[in-house]
């Protein structure tokens, strides 16, 4: 199926049989390569069978379609300020994403199914309260967030259905309300209800850095395992900050939901995922309780 260089995996066992989500992120996403060399990862953890669940975003190719059309980019401690245009946008570029996505792991030898939130309805949210965001001279205020939504139930009787059957569900993460408005959800968080919902043993974020960094300009200063107390901290410092937010609650969820461990990886990084996942090193950041 593919070149697989044999690396040491003593986790390999433990996953065996069990599932795993994995989160691809947008900004990783357009990288050279990136969706191909993903491919090959999530290829490689099939084939010693795990079970994946992919779910992505598209943060950056969402912002640059909104450019190109003159749309405004606005977001909210990470999330998306999301207008009916933004949601269209937000919705015709993540499934353009979600293809390529099932057609790169296909050719990897995947047997990808490709669908959203909404499906079967996989995620349904309601309409996320208002942010309450401190303008420049530090007062409160509470900013709407249009379609945003928040995951209020997760049914995955169908993707238990599909993984069992052998095949890898790709997520993004337009969902809808139980009266069937369509929703922007954040894709870190859609995949964290997703990951909580099945059960799954790990959850893997992967995104443009390779994992917390204490101070988010030098990459020497990976924080390589945390605790949910000390995650508290690092937002209460200000060093987890915009888009981090959403992921370390995100990891937060999963792992108060019964998940052993979340992760985060580059995906700029050849194998980070597979070597995080299976070799013992944390070459990203691992979460535990
Ligand atoms: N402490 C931190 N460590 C690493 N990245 C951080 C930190 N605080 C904020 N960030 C930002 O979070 C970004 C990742 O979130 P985001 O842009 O939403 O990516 P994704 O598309 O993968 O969700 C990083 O590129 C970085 O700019
Ligand atoms: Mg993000």
């Amino acid at each position: 199926m593919q070149d697989i260089t044999p690396k040491p995996q003593p986790r390999a066992s433990r996953l065996k049989g069990r599932k795993v989500v994995v989160k691809f992120g947008g900004s990783s996403i357009g990288g050279e390569g990136a969706v191909q060399d993903f491919a090959k990862d999530i290829a490689l953890l099939a084939s010693i069978g795990i079970h994946p669940i992919v779910v992505h975003g598209g943060g950056p190719e969402i912002s640059q379609e909104m450019s190109k059309r003159g749309l405004k980019v606005s977001k909210v401690a990470g999330l998306r300020v999301t207008d009916d245009a933004t949601l269209q946008v937000a919705a015709e570029v993540l499934e353009h994403i979600n293809e390529q996505l099932v057609d790169a792991l296909r050719r990897a030898g995947i047997r990808a199914v490709g669908m959203s939130g909404v499906e079967d309805r996989l995620l349904v949210c309601m309409k996320m309260h208002p942010a309450v965001v401190k303008d420049d001279q530090g007062n409160q205020m509470l900013v709407d967030l249009g379609h945003v939504g928040e995951v209020i139930e997760a049914n995955t009787a169908k993707l238990d259905r599909l993984v069992k059957e052998g095949n890898v569900p790709v997520i993004y993460p337009i969902c809808a309300s139980a009266e069937g408005d369509r929703m922007n959800v954040n894709a870190d968080t859609a995949a964290a209800h997703i990951a909580k919902a099945v059960k799954a043993e790990e959850f893997v974020l992967v995104t443009d850095v390779p994992g917390i960094l204490r101070d988010f300009k030098d990459p020497q200063s990976l924080i390589r395992e945390v605790s949910l107390e000390q995650l508290d901290e690092l937002i209460r410092e200000g060093v987890v900050r915009d888009g981090m937010i959403p992921k370390v609650e995100a990891c937060r969820l999963a792992v108060e939901g019964g998940v052993k461990a979340a992760h985060m990886v580059s995906g700029k990084e050849k194998d980070a995922i597979v070597n995080q996942l299976l070799s013992g090193d944390n070459v990203g950041t691992r979460i535990t309780k």
